[in-house]
């Protein structure tokens, strides 16, 4: 199984092609979700610092002002991967 930190917890473990925000719900690790997780808020979006996750979605371009930021309801994960929350405002 994957492994997933967010910077300032502990890792947990994920199955692939959960989202961060599946991730982060199943162990309680808050991640804000104003839109309900539809690609409409920019809340939950995080900077990846290590590993890779699924491509980025077409939905998710608006929100995206660095190469290294996602959106945590719409990028799944594949393997290990390190994150640290990065909202957008
Ligand atoms: S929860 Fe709103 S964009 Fe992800």
């Amino acid at each position: 199984m994957p492994c997933v930190v967010v910077v300032g917890h502990a890792p947990v473990a994920a199955r692939v092609g959960q989202t961060l925000l599946e991730v982060c719900d199943e162990h309680g690790i808050l991640m804000e979700t104003a839109c309900g997780g539809f690609a409409a808020c920019n809340s939950c979006r995080v900077r990846v610092l290590e590993g890779e996750l699924t491509p980025v979605d077409e939905a998710e371009v608006p929100f995206l002002d660095r190469p290294d930021h996602r959106l945590g309801c719409q990028a799944r994960v594949t393997a290990d991967v390190v994150i640290e929350m990065d909202p957008g405002h």
